[in-house]
């Protein structure tokens, strides 16, 4: 069996690393792994390749950034002549990225059958560029692997065939299982570990485009920080915005990094009395470490982060996030468990399913 792996974006690098890991285990055929480029400074990419022992992409299409037309463009064409030269038997993709549903187009217009990691999770808001990818990825994907039991309902609710389903676990956890004894002797920041802060990451364009409000979002991490420091890495879309808004935080207890590697993020996770965020994975590996999590987002396609987890949705009621983190800092967490199959094993899963095709 040949198996082309598409991966693009950062949260990409963290999925596609134990499912290789357990197709090589299984002894699948042969793997081929391609970066469509869609990141490409080495913050968002290289360093994640190192970190997570995931090997040199056999082929990188060096995408980069445009509209979304162009990027998904750019990559379907590019892409297209591989599937050409490899013939491959099965692609897998991953997440929820432009790259995904790029990829995966391509395959089901050249009847190649595609697998998607991560199938099924819906936040029903069609203004998300994520929840369009995710759409139409199902739709023409053959194998469905579900992170939650939510993803086969909403597959299923789609009319998607219940055999192409398969509810695996997280592999994202996976990877934070694998790596977490790894962080052991991380200081990202010295001393901090004896103190308690938060850690914020923001890179929606519901959140970062519109330089108003995340202006406004700078002043209550700014005011938070005067009761609990607070520590954000920031990804390239969101520096460019703070950058031309000459947006600098008055306080030293807001410290804006550049975007951290895994283990260093992870650490700091780890650690942390609060995540503020408005990404997917973090909302996810705050629920698996037991950490209070409040999301800068309208709704969640991780709603079992909500419903079994630490997370708390916030939207855009800044004056809500400030009373949570009170209510965190005062001892009056939300607690929350582990979803079901968030175990470590659901790359092990994906290919236990492959091997018995
Ligand atoms: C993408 C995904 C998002 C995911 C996120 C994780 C889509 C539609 N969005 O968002 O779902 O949560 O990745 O990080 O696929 N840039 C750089 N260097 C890089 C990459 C990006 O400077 O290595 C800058 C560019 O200005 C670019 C902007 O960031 O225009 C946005 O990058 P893009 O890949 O389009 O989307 P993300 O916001 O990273």
């Amino acid at each position: 069996m040949k198996i082309v792996h598409v991966v693009g974006a950062r949260p990409n690098f963290v999925k596609v690393a134990p499912v290789m890991a357990a197709l090589a285990e299984k002894k699948l055929g042969d793997q081929i792994l391609l970066h469509t480029g869609q990141h490409y400074d080495p913050t968002m990419s290289e360093v994640f390749f190192r970190q997570l022992d995931i090997p040199e992409p056999d082929i990188n299409l060096d995408v980069g950034s445009n509209s979304h037309a162009q990027q998904t463009a750019q990559i379907m064409m590019r892409f297209e002549k591989v599937v050409f030269t490899h013939s491959p038997d099965l692609v897998l993709v991953y997440g929820d990225v432009n790259s995904t549903v790029a990829a995966a187009l391509v395959c089901a217009k050249l009847l190649v059958p595609v697998g998607h990691v991560e199938a099924g999770l819906r936040s029903f808001d069609r203004s998300m560029p994520e929840e369009i990818n995710r759409l139409l990825t199902d739709q023409i994907s053959s194998l469905l692997f579900t992170p939650s039991k939510d993803g086969n309902e909403n597959l299923i609710n789609e009319n998607i065939a219940k055999e192409k389903i398969h509810f695996v676990g997280n592999v994202m956890i996976d990877t934070l299982i694998r790596l977490l004894p790894r962080t052991k002797d991380i200081e990202c920041f010295p001393g901090i570990k004896n103190e308690r802060y938060g850690v914020v990451t923001l890179h929606r364009p519901s959140n970062v485009d519109e330089v108003n409000y995340l202006g406004r979002i700078i002043d209550v991490l700014d005011d938070i920080s005067k009761e609990l420091p607070l520590i954000f890495p920031i990804h390239p879309r969101t520096r460019k915005q703070l950058t031309k808004i000459g947006i600098q935080p008055t306080g030293n207890r807001l410290k804006l990094l550049d975007p951290l590697g895994y283990l260093d993020f992870l650490s700091l996770q780890y650690n942390a009395t609060v995540l503020i965020t408005d990404s997917g994975g973090i909302q996810e590996e705050a629920t698996y470490l037991g950490i209070p999590c409040l999301t800068l987002r309208e709704n969640t396609e991780r709603s079992v982060t909500v419903d079994v987890g630490t997370n708390i949705i916030i939207g855009k009621d800044l004056e809500r996030l400030v009373q949570e983190v009170k209510k965190i800092l005062g001892g009056n967490a939300k607690r929350g468990k582990i979803p079901d199959l968030w175990d470590g094993k659901a790359a092990m899963r994906i290919a236990d399913i492959l091997c018995s095709l």
